[in-house]
């Protein structure tokens, strides 16, 4: 029997690219998203290249009072082996920090929403069942600074979300993966000046890292692997001297 996969934000472009090699596996996949048009769009390339079956529920994922109704739709035709949660939003840094509105929205996207996800889909999970949670964070999480830190502190809220639930899957069957890219070049980033250069990675390169994260169950990775380094320095830098510098 195929695995089945759930894809949550599976019009992102490292969604898809993850999609396209599970598909090329033979996988069955639902791909659950907000827009129709696109999820369609996905679901036939993703036939194509191979999957056993491709479902569509579209939904607004970041809706926290329709997570379980949509899990039960994304459920209809059997419980899955793997699921990626990949929708996420940047927002703009200077925006939220007077606009309540759109800094609750990057932070309900972000963490409020992904966090209720993972319950509801750790919900009544048979402790010998094999699943495979992938979730992606970010770099961003590992330290606030001030060009992003409404997004970076909810991708850091998802850190500490998914190394507790980690802690308490420990003993059963679940892996629970925490994958934080540096970089991407997709969509997300178009807003970002001077893309391009040594520190951007493809989101074929990340969803790479992701299948063989997926292989290995290791708990967290980061995306290409240098970001480790890069953070590493990041996270230690003295606050006396973090504080004088831009990023
Ligand atoms: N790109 C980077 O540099 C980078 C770095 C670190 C982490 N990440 C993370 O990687 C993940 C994937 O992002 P990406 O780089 O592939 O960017 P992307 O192509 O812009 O994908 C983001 C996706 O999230 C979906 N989304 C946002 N809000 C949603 C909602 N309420 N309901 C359903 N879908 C929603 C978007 O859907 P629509 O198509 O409908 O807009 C879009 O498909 C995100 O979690 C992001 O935070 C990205």
């Amino acid at each position: 029997m195929s695995q089945r996969v759930l894809i949550l934000g599976a019009t992102s472009a490292i969604a898809h690219a993850y999609a396209r090699r599970k598909a090329a596996e033979g996988a069955s996949l639902v791909l659950a998203g907000r827009r129709a048009d696109a999820l369609q769009a996905n679901a036939v390339d993703l036939r194509a290249r191979g999957a056993a079956q491709v479902d569509v529920v579209e939904a607004d994922l970041a809706d926290i009072a329709s997570i379980a109704e949509v899990a039960a739709s994304c459920r209809a035709n059997g419980a899955f082996q793997e699921v990626l949660l990949a929708y996420g939003i940047l927002g703009d840094q200077a925006q939220a920090e007077t606009d309540l509105a759109l800094a609750r929205k990057v932070i309900d996207v972000n963490f409020t929403s992904a966090a209720l996800w993972l319950l509801e889909l750790l919900k009544g999970q048979p402790a010998t069942q094999p699943l495979t949670l992938l979730v992606i964070g970010s770099v961003a999480g590992d330290r606030g600074r001030k060009s992003n830190f409404v997004y970076g502190s909810a991708k850091g809220g998802l850190e500490r979300f998914v190394e507790g639930l980690q802690h308490a899957r420990a003993a059963t069957a679940t892996r629970i993966v925490l994958i934080k890219p540096g970089f991407v070049d997709t969509p997300m980033t178009d807003g970002i000046a001077g893309k391009g250069g040594p520190l951007w990675a493809s989101a074929d390169k990340v969803a790479g890292d992701i299948a063989k994260a997926a292989k290995s169950g290791t708990p967290e990775v980061y995306t290409p692997w240098f970001w480790w380094f890069i953070m590493a320095i990041i996270r230690n830098v003295p606050r006396v001297i973090f504080h004088r510098t831009n990023i």
